[in-house]
């Protein structure tokens, strides 16, 4: 039985746009295939990411009225360093306006030119700040691909100078599969043996935590607030994008026990963000964000969460789908590859499985294949292709209920029916870096 339920009423709606057919083919012929630049009342359902796009509870709403805005020493500020430092046992704590703000302080504090930052799979913009930063990143998923493989990492240390190890929990590079607690204790073994700082890069701690409790025996009926405690006090230190389990709109943190390393962290965030009690946030901001850090290891909540990801990743596989598995709880990712067989990778077969969600019924979503990790061939051939040719189905928190993904279930099972007349792509316009966001394509055949 399917005894779930989202645990809250609604009590403040948004309208969503239905563009007609004819509507949807203008859209995205004008937007040169790629869904980035689709403006966004164009789009029925928008499952692009689970960043920024979640909805505030009312304690959140009334929260941000008793925001202090005040330049220096806001209570705000003091109220938000409290949630966290109780929540994480990090005494420093810094507020920025984003994840990668928190990123690229921390590593250009930490790393220097030529050394290398070992991770289970580094963000895109977590990869770029080491690479800015003079480094390399070095990513070691374990086969399951969630965790970091140990064997790995510790290969690491005799062939290259290691700054830091950063676990990303959950894996969002992997599937959004979880870290186990075995995972994260054994990291922390190693970087101890080797005295290195082992990072979290946190911005999904509380679904990592709930799926612990889920997958792991010795978890099971633990509260996912003391699973996320722990997990937080086996760190050194942790960052985090508070867009996803901060539940709010904005929001980012650096905390750690490291007084002299958080000091000089201080004088980047003066300089990129501002004073360090805001940090580039407005004293509402983080009332909400101290509140969303309350809110999310709500176990009904994170109940939910888990389990209208299931759910969704279900009902997208009986539409006729190849869905990862086991799924997590921040989005749902299915191979456009075994969809559209008649593809190749430089066909772009998961932004196909894209135009086709928009054409069919007005959906958005991302792609992770060739298009965004594909590499233009020197030699003037096809694209060098990505290892897999994914498509993400990002949940927003607490936004859609299970009517809307019936109705993405509904237009996946309508896409399935006539894959084999799926049009590839061909790229006409692209940047030489981080061309996904803005190419123009168009379709071939
Ligand atoms: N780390 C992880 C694991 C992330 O997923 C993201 C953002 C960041 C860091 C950067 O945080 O966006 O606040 O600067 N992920 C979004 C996504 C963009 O769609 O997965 P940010």
């Amino acid at each position: 039985m399917t005894a779930f339920m989202e645990p809250f009423r609604i009590k403040s709606v948004e309208p969503i746009a239905f563009p007609t057919a004819s509507e949807r083919r203008d859209t995205l012929r004008a937007a040169g295939y790629n869904q980035f630049r689709i403006d966004a009342d164009r789009i029925t359902i928008d499952l692009l990411t689970d960043s920024g796009t979640g909805a505030m509870s009312a304690a959140q709403w009334s929260a941000l009225l008793s925001g202090d805005e005040s330049y220096a020493g806001a209570r705000s500020f003091r109220r938000f360093e409290r949630v966290v430092s109780e929540l994480t046992g990090f005494a420093e704590v810094l507020p920025v306006h984003q994840g990668r703000a928190a990123e690229r302080i921390v590593l250009a504090c930490l790393l220097k030119p030529g050394q290398v930052s070992v991770s289970n799979t580094h963000f895109d913009t977590t990869r770029a700040h080491v690479e800015l930063a003079g480094g390399t990143a070095v990513d070691l998923p374990a086969p399951d691909g969630g965790n970091l493989d140990i064997a790995a990492l510790r290969a690491q240390f005799a062939v290259a100078s290691v700054a830091c190890v950063v676990l990303t929990v959950t894996n969002n590079g992997g599937g959004g599969k979880p870290v186990t607690m075995r995972n994260i204790r054994e990291t922390r073994a190693v970087c101890d043996e080797f005295g290195v700082p082992l990072i979290l890069d946190a911005a999904r701690f509380a679904e990592n935590a709930y799926l612990i409790t889920e997958r792991e025996p010795e978890y099971a009926g633990v509260s996912p607030r003391a699973v996320a405690e722990e997990m937080f006090r086996l760190a050194d230190m942790c960052w985090a994008s508070l867009k996803k389990d901060g539940i709010a709109n904005i929001g980012g943190m650096i905390a750690m026990h490291d007084e002299e390393l958080a000091a000089r962290c201080r004088e980047l965030l003066i300089a990129y963000e501002g004073f360090p009690t805001y940090g580039g946030l407005a004293g509402r901001d983080l009332e909400a964000l101290a509140q969303g850090l309350l809110e999310v290891t709500d176990p009904a909540y994170l109940r939910y969460r888990a389990e209208s990801a299931r759910w969704f990743g279900e009902a997208l596989g009986d539409a006729g789908l190849t869905v990862l598995r086991p799924v997590g709880c921040h989005a749902v990712y299915v191979d456009a590859s075994a969809l559209f067989p008649h593809l190749p990778a430089h066909r772009l077969p998961a932004n196909a499985l894209l135009s086709e969600l928009y054409l069919e019924a007005g959906i958005r979503a991302s792609e992770l294949g060739t298009l965004a990790f594909g590499r233009v061939d020197p030699d003037g051939g096809p694209d060098l292709p990505a290892a897999q040719e994914l498509v993400r189905f990002c949940l927003p928190r607490r936004v859609y209920t299970r009517g809307h993904l019936e109705y993405v279930a509904a237009a996946a099972a309508a896409i399935a029916k006539r894959a084999h007349t799926v049009p590839g792509y061909r790229i006409v316009r692209q940047s030489p870096t981080l061309r996904h966001f803005t190419a123009e394509l168009e379709p071939v055949g």
